[in-house]
């Protein structure tokens, strides 16, 4: 897909079929989440699960349900980018490296024709949680990981339609003319 096509036909989706993403696109949108800048060169301290283990993702919602009382925090999406850093991470470039990670990994997944949306809320809920929930307990990854932010994926019933651009953010233009 053209660059400036995904920009504009990017949105955060919320409604996913239960089809799921092949293992190619899941490579690829892996691939996408690699392939960011990482401040201080910083990339041994950060890692990426993709997880389709529907016992895992039943888990998520369960525990969310229970603790937020806002349900599925993935929207029933069949595929979770999970990010994570290390305890070593520099802690004021976590979230900044993390963020670059999930938008190039959502982008990627527009640009293949998937649905995709970039998930805080639950990150926030769970880590308060004795070693950051079941569903992350349930992961066995390697100690000392912890989830930082989350990419939700998957097809979806929505059509990707260009989006008419909406000035939302201020912006200045400093040049030095008068
Ligand atoms: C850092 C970050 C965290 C987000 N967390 C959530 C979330 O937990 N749940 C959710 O439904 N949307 C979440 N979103 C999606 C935003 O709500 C969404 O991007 C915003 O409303 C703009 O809509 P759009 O993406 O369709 O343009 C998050 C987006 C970002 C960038």
């Amino acid at each position: 897909m053209e660059f400036d096509h995904v920009l504009s036909v990017r949105c955060s989706v919320r409604r996913y079929t239960e089809e799921p993403v092949s293992e190619e696109d899941i490579q690829k949108i892996v691939k996408a989440g690699e392939e960011v800048p990482v401040g201080h060169f910083d990339f041994k301290n950060y890692a990426i699960a993709a997880i389709t283990d529907k016992k895992v993702l039943r888990l998520l919602a369960e525990e969310n349900q229970a603790l937020s009382g806002r349900g599925d925090p993935i929207y029933g999406a069949p595929l979770l980018l999970l990010i994570m850093n290390t305890p070593e991470a520099r802690e004021d470039s976590i979230k900044l490296n993390a963020g670059i990670m999930a938008e190039n990994m959502h982008l990627k997944a527009v640009d293949l024709g998937l649905g995709s949306i970039c998930i805080y809320s639950f990150i926030r809920t769970l880590n308060r949680e004795e070693g950051y929930g079941k569903y992350f307990q349930a992961l066995h990854l390697p100690e000392g990981l912890k989830p930082a932010m989350a990419v939700a994926v998957g097809h979806t019933p929505m059509v990707q339609r260009e989006r008419r651009f909406v000035a939302r953010i201020p912006t200045f233009r400093i040049d030095g003319k008068e």
